[in-house]
């Protein structure tokens, strides 16, 4: 997603693995406020409406704008007639191939470890406008810019459209024969053999080999994705944009109309969620800045729940097969994990479906491989924990299935099969507690106490499950300007996003802490691309990328406010050596005499300075290549299966966690919730449907795209091991994604326990658990545990 790939494979060139060990960082312990379950610092204007977010926007003369978009998959414009809504009331401009400003193809995103460099951040390289050719159903294929949105949405609608339709690859199933192996699965191989994995799985004692599915999903953040486009008379151009990435959008847009990126000023202070949908730049901020420029007016672009659905893509589907062969002891002796999913021609992309598999369980012989199939879609894009999230719905399962075969607790089978290091890669873990999490979380669910088989209730069948969540530690390269006033005051200054999770608080109270100063008194401003460079809010990585420069940034501040408090001075700081030091009480302080120090004002006031900042880049990822760096969780779920109907309501959940250092307990908490929530949906009810035979999503809403609401969440609780990891800053870990994974699994480990019905394939909905839908009755099987 960023500059990463090329830094990449430069570091490993470099020889990362000899990296040398620092010291654990000295706030790894501090707990003033990091930990604390500080308030969201942007939830008042949040919730008041102060917060504006990307179509909130008003600039002079702003005009708005509508997407036509294909309704083939394949094949070309042959005439498209825009007489009539250019003379619908308002319309300012209808701008198609034909009338589009000049725009270069959007640079997309090389492969993770390709070692290309990265010059912008679109999910494929097809030109918008650009030409008469269809490569997916919902491509944009006009743009109506009008007064008002209502006169752009109605003149959209009298757009006609002639195609040559052309043959197009629409079936996953179909099709799957032609898979080819992408160029990496997130920096990671897309084969890997060890040992003879599939003829130690015909000699295992006992063997589960079965084939997981699960469907595509689409994105359904609740800002939908909007963008206003201003032109200035110099040509540069500023847009709001609702994005996780502001450099990757000036970036882009930067090359599409052959600026210079300086000329590209992107601004996003607050975005509604985006949970990877806004993590590439997709068409409609294209169309955006070429509407306003085809006009020349401030042109809105926000796209409808529908548009996002034919503009953005989303989670592709998968076919998965896991076989896991075991000693009767329990001992995994072959795992095997293979994986297909779709993707698109002109921006392949594989999830991380097999990671789980890689990294979580000791295996003699492991065989591992993912494939691509190319089909015409809209490309598909990274949605939360992308990879993990459904992968682990096989691998979790699986496990399941084999503790059920084996007649072990399946919380046994993973502590028999813990690895002391990394199964593939070999490395040592930098941090791993999933076995305290294991426990810890078996204690406050009672797993232990729980009673052998299904049980009733009425009409309610129950039972409970578990499943292991794990996703990879990742952190991009980001930049920090720390700034400290001689009122006492200080200011972080990054592009960050701030897309929900809590950044913003966080990173306040980690500046706070690192500087010593009150939380109250420490300000952070991002979401602007004129502030110094950020990781993008993408792979769970900006907390802990942003903390790291930070720390990096306030040292050097403190330095240099230590320099000037010895310089000419007889005072407590002279001759004070920087490690001899505490920043506490606003100022730097001895640790040898603790009433000796000063305060930062006192020492800038004194030499007549105003403020002092400096900036640091938080250097390559040296860390995550030496160690085996993951989050991990066990999620305790307890649910019920009406016998009747088939509807599956869950009672009980329980996530507990191992992510190295929590900094927030409150904004943690509700990362995780949230990711266990979105899980829900996939394990129950999210589902996109796609029609093969014209390449159609049928469900572009949120009437008929099932997502939970209130009602179908129960209460979850949250436990955490807080060990901090000494080779993170601050000891903390990503928590963005860890909380999906392993979700729909506990799902159906439980519907399996309480049910005896073992569903493979998402989403778990009534008719695959009625299996006499003339009787509609769920006919329970008693199994053992
Ligand atoms: Mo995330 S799915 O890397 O935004």
């Amino acid at each position: 997603m960023s500059t990463i790939s090329r830094l990449l494979v430069r570091a490993v060139a470099a020889g990362a693995r000899f990296i040398r060990e620092k010291a654990p960082d000295p706030l790894r312990d501090a707990h003033t406020y990091l930990g604390k379950p500080l308030n969201r610092v942007d939830g008042r204007p949040k919730v008041t409406g102060q917060a504006r977010f990307s179509a909130e926007f008003r600039p002079k003369n702003l005009a708005y704008a509508a997407v036509v978009t294909s309704t083939i998959a394949k094949g070309r414009i042959r005439q498209i007639d825009t007489a009539a809504a250019q003379q619908a009331a308002g319309v300012l401009g209808v701008i198609t191939n034909e009338n589009a400003p000049t725009m270069k193809p959007p640079p997309k995103v090389p492969p993770f470890s390709s070692g290309e460099q990265v010059k912008g951040t679109a999910a494929t390289d097809l030109p918008v406008l650009g030409n008469a050719m269809i490569y997916w159903n919902g491509q944009p294929v006009a743009v109506v810019v009008a007064e008002t949105l209502e006169q752009a949405e109605y003149a959209a609608s009298l757009v006609h459209v002639d195609y040559d339709v052309q043959p197009a690859r629409l079936s996953f199933h179909v099709l799957k024969h032609e898979a080819t192996k992408p160029y990496d699965v997130l920096g990671e191989p897309p084969h890997v053999e060890i040992g003879h994995a599939e003829a130690q799985l015909a000699h295992s004692a006992v063997a589960v080999d079965h084939v997981y599915r699960t469907p595509r999903h689409n994105h359904n953040a609740m800002e939908p994705h909007a963008a206003i486009a201003v032109w200035d008379e110099h040509g540069g151009l500023t847009l709001y944009d609702s994005t996780q990435y502001v450099y990757g959008v000036r970036d882009t847009l930067a090359a599409v109309f052959s600026l210079d990126p300086g000329k590209v000023r992107v601004i996003a202070h607050h975005v509604g969620g985006s949970f990877g949908g806004k993590g590439n730049v997709w068409d409609n901020t294209i169309l955006c800045a070429a509407a306003a420029r085809a006009v020349g007016r401030p042109v809105q672009l926000a796209l409808s729940r529908e548009a996002v659905f034919r503009l953005v893509g989303g989670r592709a589907p998968t076919e998965q097969r896991v076989a896991l062969g075991a000693d009767p002891d329990g001992r995994l002796r072959a795992m095997i994990h293979t994986a297909l999913q779709p993707s698109v021609e002109h921006g392949p992309q594989a999830d991380a479906i097999t990671a789980s598999t890689r990294h979580s369980y000791t295996a003699e012989h492991i065989l591992i491989d993912q494939r691509i199939v190319s089909l015409d879609m809209v490309a598909n894009t990274a949605m939360r924990g992308p990879g993990p999230a459904v992968g682990s719905f096989a691998l979790e399962s699986a496990i399941d299935e084999l503790a059920y075969e084996l007649r072990v607790d399946p919380l046994e089978l993973r502590r028999i099969n813990e690895p002391s290091k990394d199964p593939t890669s070999g490395h040592s873990f930098s941090s791993r507690h999933f076995i305290e999490a294991c426990d810890r979380g078996a204690e406050q669910f009672g797993w232990r106490q729980r009673p052998p088989r299904s049980q009733r209730n009425g009409q309610w069948v129950i039972g409970q499950g578990v499943a292991a969540a794990l996703y990879h530690v990742v952190r991009f390269p980001a930049v920090v300007r720390v700034r400290i006033n001689a009122d006492g005051t200080a200011l972080v200054q990054t592009s960050a996003q701030e897309n929900g999770m809590g950044t913003a608080t966080v990173q306040i109270q980690h500046a706070a802490e690192r500087l010593g100063l009150p939380v109250e008194n420490v300000g952070f401003e991002y979401g602007d691309t004129n502030l110094p460079k950020s990781a993008p809010a993408g792979a769970s990585n900006q907390t802990v990328a942003l903390v790291q420069a930070t720390r990096d940034a306030c040292g050097k501040v403190q330095r240099e406010i230590l320099s000037l408090a010895g310089n000419g001075s007889d005072g407590p700081l002279a001759g004070v050596a920087f490690n001899r030091l505490q920043a506490r009480d606003g100022g730097l302080f001895r640790t040898d005499d603790r009433r000796q120090g000063e305060t930062y004002g006192a020492i800038l006031k004194r030499h007549g300075r105003a403020w002092i900042e400096a900036q640091a880049e938080s250097g390559l990822p040296f860390e995550t290549m030496k160690y085996s760096m993951h989050s991990y969780g066990m999620h305790f779920c307890e649910l019920r299966v009406h016998e009747q109907t088939g509807e599956v309501r869950i009672s009980r959940w329980l996530g507990s966690f191992d992510c190295g250092r929590i900094l927030n307990a409150k904004t943690a908490s509700s990362q995780f919730r949230g990711g266990i929530i979105m899980g829900i949906g996939a394990a129950l009810m999210e589902e996109t449907l796609f029609d093969e035979r014209s390449g159609r999503i049928v469900n572009p809403s949120l009437a008929e795209y099932h997502v939970p609401v209130h009602l179908d969440v129960p209460h979850i609780d949250i436990i955490y091991t807080d060990i901090p990891d000494d080779h993170t800053a601050v000891g903390a870990h990503g928590i963005g994604e860890i909380g999906i994974t392993g979700v729909s699994a506990a799902i159906a480990n439980a519907v399996f326990n309480a049910t005896g019905k073992r569903i493979r394939e998402l989403p778990i909905t009534l008719d695959k658990l009625l299996d006499d839908p003339a009787s509609s009755a769920v006919t329970v099987k008693n199994q053992a545990s």
